[in-house]
């Protein structure tokens, strides 16, 4: 589904991305996990056109990706859930859900999607006409989520959903993306909370300061000394 190969990307000419490169094949949840400052963002910036490559490309579904504007990529298919959430504070969690359907065409599809989300998010449709700003960091977690899936991506990108959860706020956080997964949208998700990260993912990587050191799947990942010892303290 999406095959980035080799990308390079700087930031006034000094690179963040190295070499990077992987695949994430249609149903999977991949996990990209690295400190802070290892390029996981700009990776997930780079795949949604926010950055360009210097070197390098990215294809998804058959497609040459890295040179397309940022909404041509979400009308593609692919959305991306920015850290820190980024929602509008002032306007109502139902205002900020229609603004993740920018690019779906018709109101009965934005109403049948908003149905569809709030079968998955409850609370949002409690809370819907409530000020986003108002919300639990929780919730606000969960309407970032909700919004993007608004436009009906085929690859969900994440970039640190749990950043600053309560610890139980974080577990509800990963199993709704185990539940979006069953739905069938496939998941990158980048992360800094490295045991549930590669707990959930069929495949994964450890980024270290723009290179990509180890991959595997989630459990192998688990395993190897460096993920032990650098990341879970053992
Ligand atoms: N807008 C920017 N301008 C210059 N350097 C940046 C910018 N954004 C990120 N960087 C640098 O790129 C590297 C990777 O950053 P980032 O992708 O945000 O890492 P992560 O998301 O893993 O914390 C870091 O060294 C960071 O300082
Ligand atoms: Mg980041």
């Amino acid at each position: 589904m999406l095959r980035v190969d080799r990308i390079r990307v700087c930031y006034d000419d000094i690179p963040a991305l190295h070499e990077v490169s992987f695949e994430i094949e249609e149903g999977q949840i991949v996990s990209i996990v690295g400190s802070n400052g290892a390029g996981k963002s700009t990776i997930l910036k780079t795949i949604s056109g926010l950055l360009h490559p210097v070197a390098g490309q990215i294809e998804f579904a058959g497609t040459r990706i890295d040179r397309s504007p940022p909404y041509e990529i979400v009308r593609m298919g692919i959305a991306h859930v920015p850290e820190g959430r980024r929602i509008f504070s002032r306007l109502s969690v139902v205002e900020n859900l229609y603004l993740g359907a920018y690019t779906r065409k018709s109101d009965e599809e934005k109403a049948e999607t908003l149905e569809q989300i709030f079968r998955l998010f409850p609370i949002l449709e409690e809370r819907r006409n409530q000020r986003a700003g108002t919300l639990s960091g929780g919730e606000q977690q969960m309407l970032a989520i909700a919004r993007a899936l608004m436009s009906r991506p085929k690859l969900l990108m994440l970039d640190e959903p749990s950043l600053g959860l309560m610890p139980i706020l974080v577990s509800k956080v990963f199993d709704t993306l185990k539940q979006i997964h069953e739905e069938g949208i496939t998941i990158l998700l980048v992360e800094q909370n490295v045991r549930e990260a590669l707990e959930l993912a069929d495949r994964a990587y450890v980024l270290m300061t723009g290179n990509i050191v180890l991959q595997g799947t989630g459990e192998e990942l688990l395993e190897t000394d460096l993920v032990r010892q650098a990341y879970l303290g053992m």
